[in-house]
């Protein structure tokens, strides 16, 4: 029976009305708010691309993670801007690293609150890449002055399993609940499940950035967290964009090395991604409106192109109507306040 017995406009007459019918809800439950911490202490410095998000000291990530659980938002996910940057991404994996002292500050004074800590080695790496760089300029020495072409350098794979598993483990070791690795080599949720069960964390769950896309949507945060790589891309170890069914495979083999929660990422423009893996796996999916996503919206309500808030609160129902349960947004603290 179609128009006019069907008139679909009578359940949206009146926001009551709208309210009652709407199929997808916001809460702030579901939100996890990225802080990057810095050496140092009262800083409070604004990342250019990214208005309204700080490089935090760590006594000022305590209080910024005091606010966020006074919202009602559970859990942060910590990024680290370390001192040194070196070959071997000491400061990702040393116990008195940026992320390592952050997170034991902010499990004594916040206890409730959850801390997920990003597993990847870039933002300590001199060369700004995720794993170990076998041939890299520095060791070409001074002759090599312009980039290298891509063969002549590689991402190690299997060595850097280590390092990431070193990573995790100190991590958790400092009071981080949940390891989120967003390294995205081979092998790496496997190897890091193993180190933790072997360290005496079997109950640390793992957040696996299982399909991560070589995103150019991922621009802002490298100067949030000051990883741009120095030399290539990361194309040799994230996802091509175009493909859809090689993120199913990455996320099957996830879960199949132990992943506890999954992650598609970018978020936006990988609605597609979101809603098969919510249809095909059974576990807590997340999503990351990464800082490409948050900068477009900053940036175009800063022009009045649109209206801020509206676009903010539409992107976020819009990944959740996708299918994914938790979503790492830099706009958590604003959208719990809205929906206070
Ligand atoms: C580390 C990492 C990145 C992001 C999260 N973890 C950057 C990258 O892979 O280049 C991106 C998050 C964002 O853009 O907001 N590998």
């Amino acid at each position: 029976m179609a128009f006019p017995a069907n008139r679909l406009r009578r359940l949206r007459r009146t926001e009551t009305l709208r309210s009652m019918v709407r199929e997808t809800r916001l809460t702030p439950e579901s939100f996890v708010y990225p802080l990057f911490v810095c050496p140092g202490s009262g800083i409070r410095k604004e990342v250019r691309s990214m208005p309204g998000v700080f490089n935090l000291s760590v006594d000022e990530a305590v209080k910024e993670a005091r606010e966020v659980h006074a919202l009602g938002v559970p859990s942060i996910i910590l990024f680290g801007l370390p001192e040194h940057k070196d070959e071997a991404a000491t400061g990702a994996w040393a116990d008195d690293g940026i992320v390592q002292r952050a997170a034991r500050a902010i499990k004594s004074e916040v206890r409730d609150l959850l801390i997920m800590g990003d597993v990847c080695l870039c933002e300590y790496m001199s060369h700004g890449h995720c794993g170990i760089v076998k041939s890299s300029p520095q060791s070409l020495g001074a002759a090599a002055a312009a980039p290298p072409a891509t063969a002549e350098y590689e991402i190690v794979n299997d060595a850097s399993l280590e390092l990431l598993s070193r990573t995790a483990v100190s991590q958790t070791r400092a009071g981080v609940d949940i390891i989120a690795p967003s390294d995205m080599m081979d092998g790496r949720v496997g190897a890091i499940r193993k180190a933790l069960d072997h360290a005496g964390y079997p109950n640390t769950p793992i957040l696996a950035y299982a399909a991560k896309f070589a995103s150019g949507f991922y621009g802002p945060f490298r100067e949030a967290a000051d990883s741009a790589p120095q030399f290539g891309d990361r194309r040799s170890y994230q996802m091509d964009p175009a493909n859809f069914r090689e993120a199913m495979r990455e996320i099957e083999l996830d879960v199949e090395e132990g992943a506890d929660m999954i992650m598609v990422k970018p978020a936006m423009p990988y609605l597609d991604v979101i809603a098969a893996a919510r249809e095909r796996f059974d576990l807590p999916l997340a999503a990351y409106q990464v800082s490409g996503e948050y900068a477009m919206i900053e940036a175009a309500a800063r022009n009045q192109w649109i209206d801020r808030e509206r676009v903010m609160m539409e992107s976020l129902v819009c990944i959740r109507r996708a299918g994914a349960s938790m979503i790492l947004t830099y706009y958590a603290k604003e959208a719990a306040r809205l929906l206070a």
